[in-house]
C-alpha cells in the first residue's frame, strides 16, 4: 500500500515571500490538499496578498520538507528578535505565529481542526498575555534564541499542559494564563546548560547529567528573583520533573505533595519528548508513547492524568482498535 502524505500546517502570516524555501505548498480545500505552488516558483508577495485576502491562514506543506522549514524558522527567529526595530508585542505576535507551526503535532492526526483551532485560541490568548509583560516575553526570546529546540518543545509542552487542565479541571482564564506561562517557561533553566550538552545527540556521561538536572532549580531561583511570575508557574519551572514515585528531582516529592500544575506539566513534557525529534516532527506514534508512560514508566504518573492524556492525543479509531 503506499503511504499516505502527511501535510503540516504553516500561518500564512509566518511566511515571507521570497525569501521562504522553496518547498510546493497546498492550501486545503474540504478534505483535500491542492498544490498551489510546485518547487522553483517563488512565493510573491502578490500570492501572499490574495491568499490573505481570500480568508486563507494556514498553509500546507509535506510533512517532508519540514526539516528544512524548521532551520528557514529557526534562522529567521533570530535575525528578528535581534533586530531593534520589532516592539515587544510585535516579537510576541512572531513568537505566537513561529508557535502555531509546531503545536499541531502533538495530535495523533493533523487533519483534526477543532484540536488545532483549540490549541491555536489558547495558545494566542497566552501569546497576548505573554506579550503585554515585557519581561516574560524577553525570558520566552531568551529560551528562543539560546537554544530553538527547547523553544519548539516548550510550545507543545504548553499547548498539551492547557489542553489537559481544560480537559479535567474547569480553571478560571487567569489560572489559564499561570499554567500556560509557567509551561511555556518550564525548560527556562536551560538556558544555563551548555549548548554542547543540549545539542549531544548520543548519550550523556554522569557529569553532564548533573549539569543538565539543575535546570529546574536554576530556572525557579533565576525568575523567582525577578519577581515577574505567579507562584503557581513559578511552582511548575521548578517541580516539572518531580515523579509520584519520589523518583524525580530536584526535591524527590511524592504523588499528592507535587502540584497538579507540575504533575501535568511533567506528563506533557515526557509526552512530547517522546514522540517529536529535534526538528518538532513527529517521531513515535501517540499511542505507542502511552502505552510506554503507562507501562514501563509505570509509578511516575497519576494515573488518571495518562486517562487525559491518552483522551487528548488518542483517535477513537485507535481506541476501538485495542478493544
Ligand atoms: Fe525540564
Amino acid at each position: 500500500m503506499e503511504a499516505k502524505e502527511v501535510f503540516v500546517p504553516i500561518t500564512l502570516e509566518s511566511i515571507e515571500p521570497v525569501i521562504f524555501p522553496d518547498v510546493a505548498l497546498y492550501i486545503k480545500t474540504g478534505e483535500n490538499y491542492v498544490l498551489y505552488k510546485n518547487h522553483g516558483r517563488d512565493f510573491s508577495e502578490h500570492d501572499h496578498d490574495r491568499l490573505s485576502k481570500n480568508g486563507v491562514e494556514f498553509v500546507f506543506v509535506s510533512k517532508d520538507d519540514m526539516e528544512v522549514i524548521t532551520s528557514h524558522m529557526e534562522a529567521s527567529a533570530e535575525r528578528l528578535l535581534k533586530s531593534d526595530i520589532l516592539t515587544s508585542r510585535a516579537k510576541g505576535k512572531m513568537i505566537y505565529q513561529t508557535s502555531i507551526n509546531f503545536v499541531n503535532d502533538i495530535f495523533t492526526n493533523p487533519d483534526k481542526t477543532t484540536d488545532l483551532d483549540r490549541t491555536k485560541r489558547l495558545i494566542e490568548n497566552l501569546m497576548l498575555f505573554i506579550s503585554d509583560n515585557p519581561d516574560a516575553i524577553t525570558s520566552l526570546e531568551t529560551v528562543m534564541s539560546h537554544n530553538y529546540h527547547t523553544f519548539v518543545h516548550s510550545l507543545q509542552v504548553a499547548s498539551l499542559t492547557l489542553l489537559m487542565h481544560a480537559e479535567a479541571y474547569s480553571l478560571s482564564r487567569d489560572e489559564m494564563l499561570d499554567v500556560g506561562t509557567g509551561a511555556i517557561l518550564h525548560d527556562f533553566g536551560k538556558i544555563f546548560v551548555p549548548q554542547e550538552i543540549l545539542n549531544k545527540s548520543g548519550k550523556l556521561n554522569e557529569e553532564e547529567i548533573k549539569v543538565l538536572k539543575r535546570h529546574p532549580e536554576e530556572g525557579y531561583l533565576f525568575l523567582q528573583g525577578k519577581g515577574v511570575l505567579s507562584p503557581v508557574a513559578l511552582t511548575i519551572v521548578r517541580l516539572h520533573h518531580e515523579r509520584c514515585n519520589g523518583s524525580g528531582y530536584p526535591l524527590g516529592l511524592e504523588n499528592r505533595d507535587i502540584p497538579r500544575s507540575a504533575q501535568i506539566t511533567g506528563v506533557a513534557d515526557v509526552y512530547c519528548t517522546l514522540t517529536t525529534d529535534k526538528s518538532g516532527t513527529m517521531t513515535m506514534p501517540p499511542h505507542i508513547a502511552v502505552q510506554l508512560m503507562r507501562n514501563q514508566m509505570k509509578d511516575l504518573f497519576a494515573p488518571h492524568l495518562l486517562d487525559t492524556l491518552e483522551k487528548l492525543v488518542c483517535t477513537e479509531d485507535f481506541q476501538q482498535f485495542i478493544l
